[in-house]
C-alpha cells in the first residue's frame, strides 16, 4: 500500500524552479478565439503581388480614404472645438453629438430624440453592444444571406450563434419570409437587416418590412436595421426610408455611422437608435453597457455634427463614381453574353453571375495573376462558384481596366472549357 503521504506529495507536488525553467508554457486561450489565424494561398499570392509593386486594378476597395475623394481641406478644423478639451462623460455620448445625429434622420423625415441615441465607436460596436443587451451565450441572431461577412466575428466575440435566412434573387433581390420564418428557433432573439443590403445592393421594400415585423411580433423579437449605405441609392429620384421612425409594436434598433454616411471610417464614430416597445427599459441597459467602456473620445464627439451636417459634399462624389462605374460595367458587359450583373440599387458593390465551371477562388486566383483583384461571392455567403463581387469605389481608370481584364480572362476562360 502507498504511503498516504506519499501518494499526497506525488498529487500536489509543488512546481519547482527547474520545471518552470524548462517547461514550455502554454496559455489557455478561449475557444472564442480558436480561428485559423494562418494566411491563406490567396492571401499571400495577393500580399506578394502588392509587395513587389506589380500592378493590379483592386475592385475590392472600400476604403474611401484611399480612393482619390476629395475631402473638404478645412474637416479637421472642427476637431479643435475647445468642447473637445474637458472631459464630462456621457454614456450615451455627448448630447450635441447626438443632436446631430437626430439633424440626420430629420432630414430623412424622421423625429428621432437625443435620449434615442447611443453613440460607439463603430457600426460593429453598435452591433456588439445589441448582442450583448438582446442575447444571452447561446442565444441565436438571424442574419440575411448573402450578407456582410464580418458578422460571424461580431456574433462570435459575444457568444452568439449566427442563422442565415435566405434572400433570394427573381429579377431583384428579396427576403424569402417563410425561409426566415423557418430559420427561427427558441434562442432566436433578433432579426438582423442591412438596409440597403451588403454587398447585393437592394433596399428592404414596404412589404418586407411588414413581414418581418410580423415574425417579430409572433415570435417576440427585435429586429437590428443597418443603414449604413442609405443615402447611396442609385436612382437620384429614390428618397429610401429610413426605419428610424419605427415599425408599430416592434422593438427596432438602426445601426449606422461616418464611416460610410461620411466616408470617413477612420473617426470611429456611429450610433445606435432605439425605437418601439420597451425602448426606454433597453436604453438604460445600453446606457450601462456604454458606460463600461466610455469608448467614445471627446474631440470626434465634438466635431460629428458638422462633419454630418457637410455629408453631401463626399456623398457627391461617392454617388458620382459608383453610378460611373456601374455604367462603364454595363457598356462593357453590353459585348459580353457569358457574364450578367445582378440588379442592384444601392450601396458600393456589384455582383457577378458566371458561368461556374470551377471554383471561384480558382478564378480568383487567376485574376489575381492577370492583374485584377475581385472578392468571391462565397465570401459573402453566395455559392462557391458562379458569383463574383465588385467594388464600385475602385477609382474610374483602373475600375475600367480591371472590368476589361475580367472579362478577357472569362470570355477566354469559357470559351477554352465549354
Ligand atoms: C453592412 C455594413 N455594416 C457595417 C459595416 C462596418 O461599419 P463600421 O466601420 O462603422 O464598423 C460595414 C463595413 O463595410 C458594412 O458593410
Amino acid at each position: 500500500m502507498l504511503n498516504p503521504q506519499a501518494s499526497l506529495s506525488i498529487l500536489h507536488e509543488p512546481f519547482k524552479r527547474s520545471d518552470i525553467l524548462t517547461a514550455a508554457h502554454h496559455m489557455q486561450f478561449s475557444e472564442r478565439t480558436n480561428w485559423n489565424t494562418q494566411e491563406t494561398d490567396l492571401a499571400r499570392a495577393h500580399r506578394e503581388r502588392v509587395r513587389d509593386g506589380l500592378q493590379l486594378a483592386d475592385l475590392t476597395v472600400s476604403n474611401p480614404t484611399r480612393c482619390g475623394f476629395a475631402y473638404l481641406a478645412d474637416l479637421l478644423d472642427a476637431l479643435c472645438n475647445p468642447g473637445g478639451l474637458d472631459y464630462d462623460p456621457n454614456p450615451r455620448g455627448m448630447l450635441s453629438a447626438r443632436e446631430g445625429v437626430c439633424a440626420y434622420y430629420a432630414d430623412h423625415g424622421a423625429g428621432v430624440s437625443p435620449e434615442q441615441v447611443v453613440l460607439t465607436t463603430s457600426t460593429s460596436e453598435a452591433y456588439s453592444y445589441l448582442f450583448r443587451l438582446l442575447c444571452d451565450p447561446g442565444s441565436e441572431i438571424l442574419v440575411p444571406q448573402p450578407g456582410y461577412p464580418l458578422f460571424d466575428f461580431l456574433a462570435g466575440l459575444d457568444d452568439v450563434r449566427l442563422r442565415t435566412a435566405p434572400l433570394v434573387y427573381d429579377h431583384g433581390w428579396q427576403i424569402d419570409p417563410e425561409g426566415f420564418r423557418r430559420a427561427i428557433t427558441p434562442a432566436t432573439r433578433a432579426i438582423v437587416l442591412v438596409h440597403p443590403n451588403n454587398p447585393t445592393g437592394h433596399f428592404t421594400r414596404k412589404w418586407e418590412a411588414r413581414e418581418l415585423a410580423a415574425l417579430c411580433r409572433e415570435y417576440n423579437l427585435s429586429l437590428i436595421v443597418d443603414e449604413v449605405f442609405l443615402d447611396y441609392a442609385f436612382d437620384p429620384g429614390e428618397q429610401p426610408q429610413t426605419f428610424a421612425q419605427g415599425l408599430e409594436d416592434v422593438p427596432v434598433f438602426v445601426v449606422s455611422g461616418l464611416s460610410k454616411i461620411c466616408g470617413l471610417p477612420q473617426m470611429k464614430a456611429a450610433w445606435i437608435i432605439a425605437t418601439g416597445p420597451e425602448r426606454g427599459a433597453a436604453l438604460d441597459r445600453l446606457e450601462v453597457i456604454a458606460d463600461t467602456f466610455l469608448s467614445m473620445n471627446a474631440p470626434v464627439q465634438a466635431a460629428l455634427p458638422a462633419w454630418l451636417a457637410g455629408r453631401g459634399g463626399i456623398q457627391g462624389q461617392i454617388l458620382n463614381r459608383v453610378q460611373s462605374n456601374l455604367a462603364e460595367l454595363d457598356r462593357q458587359l453590353a459585348a459580353d453574353p457569358l457574364v450578367r450583373r445582378l440588379e442592384v440599387e444601392g450601396g458600393w458593390y456589384a455582383v457577378l453571375r458566371i458561368a461556374a465551371l470551377q471554383p471561384d477562388e480558382t478564378t480568383v486566383r487567376e485574376l489575381l495573376e492577370r492583374g485584377v483583384w475581385v472578392h468571391p461571392g462565397y465570401f459573402f455567403g453566395m455559392p462557391a462558384a458562379g458569383w463574383l463581387v465588385i467594388s464600385l469605389l475602385t477609382p474610374e481608370a483602373d475600375f475600367a481596366t480591371g472590368v476589361t481584364t475580367l472579362l478577357n480572362y472569362l470570355g477566354t476562360n469559357q470559351v477554352c472549357n465549354i
